[in-house]
Protein backbone atom coordinates (compact mmCIF):
# COMPACT_ATOMS: atom_id res chain seq x y z
CA UNK A 1 0.00 0.00 0.00
CA UNK A 2 1.43 2.84 -0.97
CA UNK A 3 0.96 6.23 1.87
CA UNK A 4 -0.88 8.86 0.69
CA UNK A 5 1.53 12.06 1.41
CA UNK A 6 0.89 15.93 1.38
CA UNK A 7 3.59 18.66 0.91
CA UNK A 8 3.67 22.03 2.65
CA UNK A 9 5.10 25.02 0.21
CA UNK A 10 5.84 28.61 0.91
CA UNK A 11 8.09 28.76 -2.41
CA UNK A 12 9.98 27.24 -5.79
CA UNK A 13 9.38 24.11 -4.93
CA UNK A 14 12.28 21.97 -6.14
CA UNK A 15 12.00 19.60 -3.48
CA UNK A 16 8.23 19.37 -4.08
CA UNK A 17 8.93 18.34 -7.82
CA UNK A 18 11.59 15.88 -6.61
CA UNK A 19 9.33 14.02 -4.13
CA UNK A 20 6.69 14.13 -7.27
CA UNK A 21 8.97 12.51 -9.42
CA UNK A 22 10.17 9.93 -7.03
CA UNK A 23 6.72 9.28 -6.32
CA UNK A 24 6.31 8.79 -10.38
CA UNK A 25 7.54 5.45 -9.59
CA UNK A 26 4.42 2.74 -8.74
CA UNK A 27 7.51 0.68 -7.10
CA UNK A 28 7.88 4.20 -4.62
CA UNK A 29 5.95 3.74 -1.14
CA UNK A 30 3.75 6.78 -1.07
CA UNK A 31 1.99 8.98 -3.60
CA UNK A 32 1.90 13.15 -3.34
CA UNK A 33 -1.88 13.26 -2.68
CA UNK A 34 -1.84 16.97 -2.25
CA UNK A 35 0.32 20.18 -2.62
CA UNK A 36 -1.19 22.58 -0.31
CA UNK A 37 0.86 26.65 -0.23
CA UNK A 38 0.34 29.72 2.11
CA UNK A 39 1.07 31.67 -0.80
CA UNK A 40 -0.92 32.58 -3.91
CA UNK A 41 2.09 33.49 -5.82
CA UNK A 42 4.29 29.92 -4.77
CA UNK A 43 6.10 29.27 -8.09
CA UNK A 44 5.92 25.89 -6.91
CA UNK A 45 2.13 25.66 -7.19
CA UNK A 46 2.73 25.76 -10.92
CA UNK A 47 4.69 23.52 -11.42
CA UNK A 48 2.84 20.97 -9.10
CA UNK A 49 -0.33 21.27 -11.29
CA UNK A 50 1.58 20.65 -14.33
CA UNK A 51 2.79 17.70 -12.45
CA UNK A 52 -1.41 16.68 -12.16
CA UNK A 53 -0.74 16.80 -8.59
CA UNK A 54 -4.14 18.63 -7.00
CA UNK A 55 -3.07 21.82 -5.05
CA UNK A 56 -4.88 24.08 -2.54
CA UNK A 57 -3.78 27.43 -0.96
CA UNK A 58 -4.39 28.51 2.64
CA UNK A 59 -3.51 32.14 2.80
CA UNK A 60 -2.38 32.43 6.32
CA UNK A 61 -3.18 36.24 5.91
CA UNK A 62 -7.07 35.08 5.99
CA UNK A 63 -7.07 33.47 8.57
CA UNK A 64 -7.35 35.24 12.60
CA UNK A 65 -4.69 33.16 13.84
CA UNK A 66 -1.94 30.15 13.96
CA UNK A 67 -4.73 27.92 14.81
CA UNK A 68 -7.68 28.92 12.69
CA UNK A 69 -4.62 28.88 9.56
CA UNK A 70 -3.62 25.43 10.89
CA UNK A 71 -7.11 24.06 11.58
CA UNK A 72 -7.64 24.85 7.71
CA UNK A 73 -5.23 22.89 6.58
CA UNK A 74 -5.85 20.87 8.67
CA UNK A 75 -8.99 19.83 7.18
CA UNK A 76 -7.43 20.03 3.37
CA UNK A 77 -5.38 17.26 4.57
CA UNK A 78 -7.99 14.97 6.35
CA UNK A 79 -10.68 15.70 3.43
CA UNK A 80 -7.52 14.42 1.05
CA UNK A 81 -6.96 11.45 3.38
CA UNK A 82 -3.25 12.74 3.73
CA UNK A 83 -1.37 9.60 5.93
CA UNK A 84 2.23 12.07 6.39
CA UNK A 85 3.04 15.61 5.42
CA UNK A 86 6.29 16.75 4.07
CA UNK A 87 7.15 20.74 4.53
CA UNK A 88 9.29 21.40 1.67
CA UNK A 89 10.27 25.04 2.22
CA UNK A 90 7.67 26.06 3.96
CA UNK A 91 7.94 29.25 5.49
CA UNK A 92 5.40 29.22 8.68
CA UNK A 93 5.89 28.13 12.28
CA UNK A 94 3.31 25.47 12.95
CA UNK A 95 1.10 25.14 15.92
CA UNK A 96 2.12 22.93 18.56
CA UNK A 97 -1.18 21.17 18.43
CA UNK A 98 -0.75 20.33 15.10
CA UNK A 99 2.41 19.33 15.13
CA UNK A 100 1.26 16.90 17.67
CA UNK A 101 -1.50 15.78 15.34
CA UNK A 102 1.32 14.79 12.88
CA UNK A 103 3.64 13.86 15.67
CA UNK A 104 5.55 10.79 13.61
CA UNK A 105 3.98 11.75 10.26
CA UNK A 106 5.45 15.03 9.55
CA UNK A 107 9.21 15.44 8.50
CA UNK A 108 10.71 18.56 7.43
CA UNK A 109 14.31 19.01 4.96
CA UNK A 110 16.98 21.87 6.54
CA UNK A 111 20.24 22.31 4.33
CA UNK A 112 22.42 22.16 6.75
CA UNK A 113 23.97 18.83 8.81
CA UNK A 114 21.87 19.15 11.72
CA UNK A 115 22.01 20.04 14.70
CA UNK A 116 24.37 22.58 13.14
CA UNK A 117 23.00 25.53 11.48
CA UNK A 118 19.13 25.75 12.41
CA UNK A 119 16.84 28.29 11.43
CA UNK A 120 17.68 30.96 8.90
CA UNK A 121 21.48 31.55 6.75
CA UNK A 122 22.27 27.91 7.07
CA UNK A 123 25.03 28.35 4.27
CA UNK A 124 25.95 31.18 5.48
CA UNK A 125 26.53 29.94 9.04
CA UNK A 126 28.54 27.01 7.64
CA UNK A 127 30.72 29.55 5.79
CA UNK A 128 31.19 31.82 8.77
CA UNK A 129 31.85 28.72 11.11
CA UNK A 130 34.41 27.58 8.78
CA UNK A 131 33.37 23.93 8.42
CA UNK A 132 34.48 21.50 5.23
CA UNK A 133 31.74 19.40 5.41
CA UNK A 134 28.13 20.53 5.21
CA UNK A 135 24.90 18.88 3.70
CA UNK A 136 21.03 18.55 4.15
CA UNK A 137 19.13 16.67 6.92
CA UNK A 138 15.47 15.32 6.56
CA UNK A 139 14.00 15.10 10.23
CA UNK A 140 10.61 14.74 11.89
CA UNK A 141 8.92 17.58 12.92
CA UNK A 142 8.54 18.46 16.71
CA UNK A 143 7.62 22.03 18.18
CA UNK A 144 11.26 22.99 18.16
CA UNK A 145 12.68 24.45 15.01
CA UNK A 146 14.84 22.20 13.20
CA UNK A 147 15.18 19.88 15.88
CA UNK A 148 13.42 16.68 15.19
CA UNK A 149 14.93 13.24 15.40
CA UNK A 150 16.91 12.36 12.65
CA UNK A 151 15.63 10.06 9.62
CA UNK A 152 18.39 10.65 6.97
CA UNK A 153 21.50 13.22 6.03
CA UNK A 154 24.34 13.63 3.09
CA UNK A 155 27.01 15.35 3.45
CA UNK A 156 28.52 17.73 1.01
CA UNK A 157 32.39 19.37 0.50
CA UNK A 158 32.66 23.01 1.18
CA UNK A 159 35.23 24.07 -1.90
CA UNK A 160 37.41 26.83 -1.72
CA UNK A 161 35.88 30.12 -3.20
CA UNK A 162 32.26 28.78 -2.48
CA UNK A 163 29.86 31.68 -1.62
CA UNK A 164 26.22 30.67 -0.09
CA UNK A 165 24.60 30.54 -3.78
CA UNK A 166 27.52 28.22 -4.65
CA UNK A 167 27.37 26.14 -1.52
CA UNK A 168 22.78 26.29 -1.34
CA UNK A 169 22.91 24.87 -5.10
CA UNK A 170 25.78 21.67 -4.20
CA UNK A 171 23.58 21.46 -1.13
CA UNK A 172 20.41 21.34 -3.13
CA UNK A 173 21.42 18.95 -5.51
CA UNK A 174 21.91 16.88 -2.72
CA UNK A 175 18.70 17.67 -0.88
CA UNK A 176 16.64 16.34 -4.47
CA UNK A 177 18.09 12.86 -3.76
CA UNK A 178 17.55 13.09 0.28
CA UNK A 179 14.11 14.07 0.69
CA UNK A 180 12.72 10.58 -1.55
CA UNK A 181 14.80 8.09 0.37
CA UNK A 182 13.65 9.72 4.00
CA UNK A 183 10.25 9.81 3.24
CA UNK A 184 10.65 6.19 1.60
CA UNK A 185 11.94 5.38 5.17
CA UNK A 186 9.67 6.64 6.77
CA UNK A 187 6.39 5.52 4.18
CA UNK A 188 7.37 2.00 4.38
CA UNK A 189 7.91 2.07 8.35
CA UNK A 190 11.74 1.46 8.42
CA UNK A 191 12.26 4.64 10.30
CA UNK A 192 9.74 5.68 13.26
CA UNK A 193 9.51 7.91 15.89
CA UNK A 194 9.26 6.25 19.37
CA UNK A 195 9.51 7.78 22.53
CA UNK A 196 11.22 11.12 21.16
CA UNK A 197 13.70 8.85 18.98
CA UNK A 198 13.84 7.66 14.94
CA UNK A 199 14.27 3.64 15.33
CA UNK A 200 15.19 1.94 12.30
CA UNK A 201 14.75 -1.35 11.45
CA UNK A 202 15.40 -3.27 8.10
C1 LIG B 1 15.40 24.09 0.68
O1 LIG B 1 16.74 24.43 0.75
C2 LIG B 1 14.96 23.38 1.93
O2 LIG B 1 15.96 22.62 2.51
C3 LIG B 1 14.61 24.53 2.84
O3 LIG B 1 14.02 25.48 2.01
C4 LIG B 1 14.50 25.31 0.68
C5 LIG B 1 13.28 25.13 -0.18
O4 LIG B 1 13.60 25.08 -1.54
N1 LIG B 1 13.78 24.06 3.91
P1 LIG B 1 12.57 24.49 -2.59
O5 LIG B 1 11.29 25.34 -2.46
O6 LIG B 1 12.31 23.07 -2.24
O7 LIG B 1 13.21 24.66 -3.92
Amino acid sequence: MRRRVGLLISGRGSNMMSLIAAAKDPSFPAEIGLVLSNRHDAPGLGRASEAGIPTAIVDHRAHGDRAAFDAAMEALLVGEGIEIVCLAGFMRILSDGFVSRWEGRMLNIHPSLLPLFKGLHPHRQALRAGVRVHGCTVHFVVPELDSGPIVAQAAVPVLAGDDEDSLAARVLEAEHVLYPDGLSLVATGRARLIDGRTVFSA
